[in-house]
């Protein structure tokens, strides 16, 4: 077989459709195509996507030689540089990986700990009953302070209100989802870099957080011994398999990277936790009596190991799943998936989405039911909220780390509601899906 059937509809409406109805797009296309099918069928290179757990395992295996992950944007390569994990290929992407990872090691994982919830803990420290707030603007907030905190060492002082203030009014520029699609979607708004007053303006931002970041690495360096143990000192340290350290750009590139791949994506994650442990009572009421007797806990670990609190993180990202894609994958020699021989240059799409919503995996896949976790373990080809492969998300622990944390806590000291309780859908925000914008109210004090 050479490619798979797909839809005939116009290119442009298929766009249009996906950028805006993104899931029911996907819905439909699965249910008239089935686990594979081609999108744009008239555009080259061929555009596939795949859903089956066989598919996503050949995808996630494959040598690099065959299939390797491209990314095209010029907005996200103005943005994070072209040093960038994310542009690199080869053994580049390999020796930035080694380079990256360890700070994310598990052993890291329990001074985070500290650092997340003392900073959730200060962010609701004033509120009372009566206290309206808007879920998702407070998760970016908890998320960008434990970035910053995490990522730079910075909870207070100069550099740290600069770049909170210049990171805020920069993720503002993407803040309406219809300018974030247009940013990094269109490829006419990218095509004209210098005179386009929006991206102009973009560009202002990047380098006034650029005069930032370049003054806190030239500080760090003159550091013999940092006393903080934050990524950015970990990076300045780093050697590659040849002793050589990472250059100011690529340590700029790389943080800049961090910042934009685990800020919104872990503060919409946390806003759909929080969201369904006050829609679905039953929920809420299951994590408490297994948080209770952890109050006040001394080792925030164990309260990420909790299995209850774990499957509601571990559902949050099933149902609606912040990446709906992996990185696309483009074929570099012909190579065959399914039966379906691939020519080069083909893209290869994982749909996250569509693997998490397999009726023969995952019983009644629409409804969240965090108890699938606790009754079975599914395969990284079943379950693959940070994608897979050589291309996994390198802040995965952090992320769920974050998102098991920030809920325990607010849930052990404040009782909560839901303004409107009303099932939601996810809406896209540039590349990821987020929930609509909802507000809460502090009921109680715990
Ligand atoms: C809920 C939160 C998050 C989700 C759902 C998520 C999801 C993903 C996904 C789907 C990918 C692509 C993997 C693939 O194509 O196979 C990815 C890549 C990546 N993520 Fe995350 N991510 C999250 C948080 C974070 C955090 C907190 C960080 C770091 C602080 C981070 C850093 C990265 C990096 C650097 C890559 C690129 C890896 C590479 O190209 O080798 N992410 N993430």
């Amino acid at each position: 077989m050479s490619m798979p059937q797909g839809s005939r509809t116009s290119s442009l409406l298929q766009k249009i459709q996906f950028l805006f109805r993104p899931l029911e797009t996907l819905d439909n296309w699965h249910q008239e195509y089935g686990d594979t099918f081609r999108v744009l069928e008239n555009e080259l290179p061929a555009i596939i996507y795949f859903s089956s757990p066989e598919a996503i395992q050949r995808i996630f295996t494959a040598d690099p030689e065959y299939l390797s992950s491209t990314q095209k944007s010029n907005v996200t390569k103005l943005l994070l540089g072209e040093n960038s994990i994310i542009f690199l290929t080869d053994q580049h992407h390999q020796r930035q990986r080694r380079l990256l990872l360890p700070p994310f090691h598990s052993e890291r994982m329990r001074e985070y700990s500290q650092i997340i919830c003392a900073i959730t803990e200060e962010v609701i420290s004033q509120w009372h009953p009566g206290k309206f707030f808007v879920v998702h603007s407070v998760m970016r907030e908890i998320s960008l302070r434990v970035i910053l905190s995490v990522v730079f060492g910075l909870q207070a002082g100069n550099y740290y209100n600069q770049l909170r203030q210049m990171l805020s009014s920069l993720f503002e520029t993407f803040d309406h989802p219809l300018s974030s699609i247009l940013l990094l979607f269109l490829p006419v708004f990218q095509k004209d870099l210098e005179t386009w007053s929006l991206q102009t303006n973009l560009m202002r931002q990047i380098q006034q957080i650029n005069q930032v970041v370049y003054a806190l690495i030239a500080e760090r360096r003159l550091q013999d011994n940092p006393s903080t143990k934050d990524i950015l000192s970990m990076l300045i340290e780093a050697r590659d398999e040849s002793g050589e350290s990472m250059a100011n750009i690529e340590l700029r590139d790389s943080l800049l990277t961090l910042i934009f791949a685990g800020y919104e994506t872990t503060a919409s994650a946390i806003s759909w936790a929080l969201y369904w442990s006050h829609y679905l009572p039953e929920v809420q009421e299951k994590l408490l009596s297994e948080l209770n007797p952890l109050i006040p806990a001394r080792d925030k670990s164990e309260v990420a190991r909790l299995p209850y609190l774990s499957a509601v993180c571990s559902e949050t990202l099933r149902l609606y799943p912040i990446a709906l894609n992996a990185f696309a994958r483009v074929v570099q020699k012909p190579m065959e998936i399914l039966g379906y021989q691939l020519e080069p240059e083909t893209i290869v799409n994982v749909s996250i989405y569509l693997a998490h919503q397999r009726e023969e995996v995952y019983h009644e896949p629409k409804s969240f039911k965090p108890e699938r976790f606790l009754e079975r373990q599914f395969s990284p080809y079943e379950y693959l909220p940070f994608g897979g492969g050589n291309r996994r998300c390198i802040g995965a622990a952090l992320a769920q780390l974050e998102i098991k944390l920030v809920l325990a806590t607010i849930l052990s000291r404040l009782q909560l509601a839901l303004i409107t309780p009303r099932p939601i859908k996810p809406i896209r925000q540039g590349l990821i899906m987020m929930p609509p914008k909802f507000e809460m109210v502090v009921t109680g004090v715990r």
